[in-house]
C-alpha cells in the first residue's frame, strides 16, 4: 500500500501547476500540517481513498477544493461554505484588522455594526470575536449565503450577537438610520467584462458575489453615497476594494464632501486594497 508521501509526490509531479490545491486539500482532509506532511512518521494510507476522490473530482470539474470539502479556515474560525456563496479570501482578513484597529482608536467599539454582502459572515463573525461590545447586522440579498452565515454563527456561538437580514444593501437596515458604528463591506468589485478571464475555479462562485458592474464600481459608489444616511457622526465606513480602485474609491469619498479621515491599505502583497473612512455627520 502507498504512503500518503507517495500519493502526494505522485500527484504533484503529475499536477505541477496545482500543488497550492494539492496541499489545500491534503491538509483539510488529514488535519495535518505542513511540517507533518514533509516530514513525519506516519504513513496516512487511510486517507488516501477519500482523497483520491476528492481529488480527481477536482481535476474533472474545478470546482474549489473548499467546496468539495465544504468548510475553510479563515482567521481563527473554521467556517462553513459551499457553492452560492463565496469562499472568503485570506487578504479580506485584512479587512477586519484595519475596521478593528480604527474602530479603537475613534471609540466605536460597541453599539451596532453592519455587514454588506455578508456571504458566509467571515467579516461579521471576525469583527463579533474581535470587538466583544458591538451587535453586528449582516445583510446579504442571497438566501443561501444567509443560511451559511446563519450556520456559521450558531456554530461559533455568536448568532446571539449577530442579525441577519436578505435584501439589497441598507435597505432592511430602515430602522438603523443616523446608528450605525460601523459600516463595513467586501462588495462584487470585479469589472463584467473581465468575469470571464477568471480561473476555473472562481467561475464555480456565485457571479452575484463578484460582478462589479461595467467598471466595477457600481456597488462601491452606492455604498458611498448611501452609507451617510446610516451611520451616526463619526461613524466608520471600510470596504474591500480591487487592486487599483483604491484612487477612485478615495475620490468617491473626497466628492460626497462629508467623510473625513481618508486611508488606504495594501495587502500583504503590496496592493491597494482597502478604503476606509470617516462619517464627518
Ligand atoms: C464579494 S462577496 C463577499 C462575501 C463575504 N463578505 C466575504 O468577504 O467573503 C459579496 C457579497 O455581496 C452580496 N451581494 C451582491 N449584491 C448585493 C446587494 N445588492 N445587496 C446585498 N448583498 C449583495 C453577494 O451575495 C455576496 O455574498
Amino acid at each position: 500500500m502507498i504512503t500518503l508521501r507517495e500519493w502526494r509526490q505522485r500527484q504533484q509531479q503529475l499536477h505541477p501547476e496545482l500543488a497550492s490545491e494539492l496541499d489545500w486539500l491534503v491538509r483539510a482532509v488529514t488535519g495535518w500540517d505542513t511540517l507533518m506532511l514533509k516530514w513525519g512518521d506516519r504513513p496516512g494510507s487511510e486517507f488516501i481513498s477519500q482523497l483520491e476522490h476528492l481529488w480527481q473530482r477536482y481535476l474533472q470539474t474545478r470546482e474549489p477544493v473548499q467546496y468539495l470539502v465544504g468548510r475553510v479556515n479563515w482567521r481563527d474560525m473554521e467556517l462553513q461554505v459551499a457553492p452560492g456563496v463565496l469562499i472568503p479570501r485570506p487578504e479580506t482578513e485584512l479587512l477586519v484588522d484595519m475596521a478593528a484597529e480604527w474602530a479603537g482608536r475613534w471609540g466605536l467599539t460597541n453599539g451596532q455594526w453592519a455587514d454588506l454582502g455578508t456571504g458566509s459572515g467571515a467579516i461579521a463573525l471576525g469583527l463579533l470575536r474581535v470587538l466583544p461590545e458591538i451587535h453586528m447586522h449582516g445583510v446579504d440579498c442571497s438566501a443561501t449565503a444567509l443560511t451559511i452565515a446563519q450556520a456559521n454563527a450558531q456554530r461559533l456561538g455568536l448568532s446571539n450577537r449577530l442579525t441577519l437580514h436578505q435584501g439589497n444593501w441598507f435597505e432592511p437596515l430602515a430602522h438603523l438610520q443616523g446608528q450605525l458604528q460601523g459600516v463595513v463591506s467586501n462588495p462584487p468589485y470585479i469589472p463584467t467584462p473581465l468575469l470571464a478571464t477568471l480561473p476555473p475555479e472562481v467561475q464555480h462562485e456565485p457571479r452575484l458575489a463578484l460582478d462589479g458592474g461595467t467598471d466595477g464600481l457600481v456597488h462601491l459608489r452606492h455604498l458611498v453615497q448611501t452609507a451617510p444616511f446610516y451611520l451616526r457622526p463619526g461613524g466608520l465606513w471600510c470596504v474591500e476594494t480591487m487592486s487599483g480602485q483604491t484612487g477612485a474609491v478615495v475620490d468617491l469619498l473626497k466628492r460626497q464632501g462629508g467623510y473625513q479621515d481618508i486611508h488606504t491599505l495594501d495587502d500583504w502583497g503590496g496592493h491597494d486594497r482597502f478604503v476606509l473612512a470617516r462619517w464627518g455627520g
